[in-house]
């Protein structure tokens, strides 16, 4: 692979064994992903935050880096981490865990990475654009900026993407590139999906469908909403591995691709109701939820003015939980708005920078999650000591059950 330079020289350690270290991984992802060069990025995305994910290790890591005072020049931005920095005593975290969590940000951020702990850094202030190279990691959040906005992420990891922004540099290969980008699979939806958890059903199975590279296009998703692709993107990166999707008439990117013509050979899988019926049923739980949770991905503000006005005149029944996660940015607007106010009146909460997934559900008392994000009723029962339950529902029948009306 073709270095410059000045990328030799940080490779060689000219500037400190932290960002030769950096160097060394993203060229090293390179010359496995056939790269020939490195392009220069202005957008990264920080995955591996959560002190429930990150454990001990990385985080003597990351103060090791911080020490080295080494800073990103680009807008970089961090993942979810295990519970609200500001109100963690009221979630009920275990102190061991906020201390433990606080030393993972302060160092994150000594790294000059934005404290936004959120997964849809593209509705808070790191929006890339279309066509833009970015080096992103968190799943959802690299199968929403490919595909809904038309960037370009590969799949990174976390330690790749702290590398990526440190050195403000990727391997130019896999999904950068146009020829990697053109769909293979077609996806015919014979179903009209009824609520947004339809949505994450869909994207759920096929994720389940498909082999890692494949990229799907959809046809019959012509009403999508970017809300609606949201959970439709997270759940087909978690069932599966698809970092890339394009949806006919809706995604920018379709377009371009219907005029050049699909070159890669289209094979077809049909999605029935029956189909996304046998989804739901999978992603079940057999006893009594004891905590509601929407937002994951993070909520937008359409999506919390939607809970605040179906809340409104209801009441959440005692001895559940009804918790709603966004990022900060988007909280401060909810709050301005009255919607944070309108949700907490019906005795549900909004809680920022954390998710029911990153956050350590299991030691908060909760056996059992209902949730509208087929991603979060995948990962609950696989990321909690106790396997808590999880089950996938709509949004409006979650109100329903958190509130008996
Ligand atoms: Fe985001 Fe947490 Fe879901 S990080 S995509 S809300 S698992």
């Amino acid at each position: 692979m073709y270095l410059s330079q000045s990328e030799e020289k940080i490779l060689r350690g000219d500037r400190g064994w932290a960002l030769a270290k950096a160097m060394k991984l993203i060229v090293t992802l390179g010359e496995l992903g056939d790269a020939e060069k490195l392009v220069s990025i202005r957008k990264a995305q920080i995955s591996g935050v959560s002190y429930k994910t990150v454990g001990d290790s990385n985080l003597e890591l990351l103060e090791m880096l911080a020490k080295e005072k080494i800073k990103t020049k680009i807008n970089a931005t961090l993942n979810p981490a295990g519970m609200d920095l500001d109100r963690w005593e009221e979630m009920g975290i275990p102190q061991f865990f906020a201390k433990k969590q606080l030393r993972i940000c302060n160092a994150y951020e000594k790294l000059g990475i934005k404290r936004t702990c959120t997964c849809t850094p593209y509705l808070s202030g790191n929006k890339p654009s279309f066509g833009e190279m970015v080096g992103f990691s968190e799943s959802s959040a690299i199968a929403y900026v490919n595909s809904v906005l038309g960037a370009k992420t590969n799949r990174h990891g976390g330690l790749d993407a702290l590398s990526a922004a440190l050195i403000g540099k990727v391997p130019l290969m896999g999904y950068l590139l146009h020829e990697n980008r053109r769909a293979n699979l077609f996806v015919n939806v014979k179903f009209k999906p009824k609520n947004e958890a339809d949505y994450a059903a869909l994207g759920y199975f096929i994720g389940k469908s498909t082999q890692a590279d494949d990229v799907p296009v959809f046809n019959g998703l012509a009403n999508a909403t970017p809300d609606n692709l949201k959970l439709l993107a997270a759940a087909s990166a978690a069932s599966g591995a698809i970092a890339l999707f394009h949806v006919l008439g809706v995604t920018p990117e379709i377009k371009r691709i219907e005029k050049g013509g699909i070159t890669r050979r289209l094979s077809t899988i049909e999605v029935t109701s029956e189909v996304i019926k046998s989804i739901y049923d999978e992603l079940s739980a057999n006893i009594k939820p004891n905590l509601i949770a929407i937002g994951c991905p993070h909520c937008s503000l359409k999506e919390i003015k939607t809970i605040a006005y179906m809340l409104a005149g209801r009441m959440i029944r005692e001895k559940m939980k009804f918790w709603v996660f966004t990022s900060p940015q988007v909280f401060s607007k909810a709050e301005k708005k009255g919607y944070i106010n309108m949700i907490k009146t019906s005795g549900g909460d909004v809680f920022k920078h954390t998710c029911m997934v990153v956050a350590p559900i299991e030691e908060m008392g909760f056996e059992c999650v209902l949730t509208n994000s087929a991603k979060a009723s995948f990962y609950i029962p696989r990321l909690t000591k106790n396997r808590c339950q999880a089950g996938l529902h709509s949004l409006l029948d979650c109100v329903r059950l958190a509130t008996n009306k």
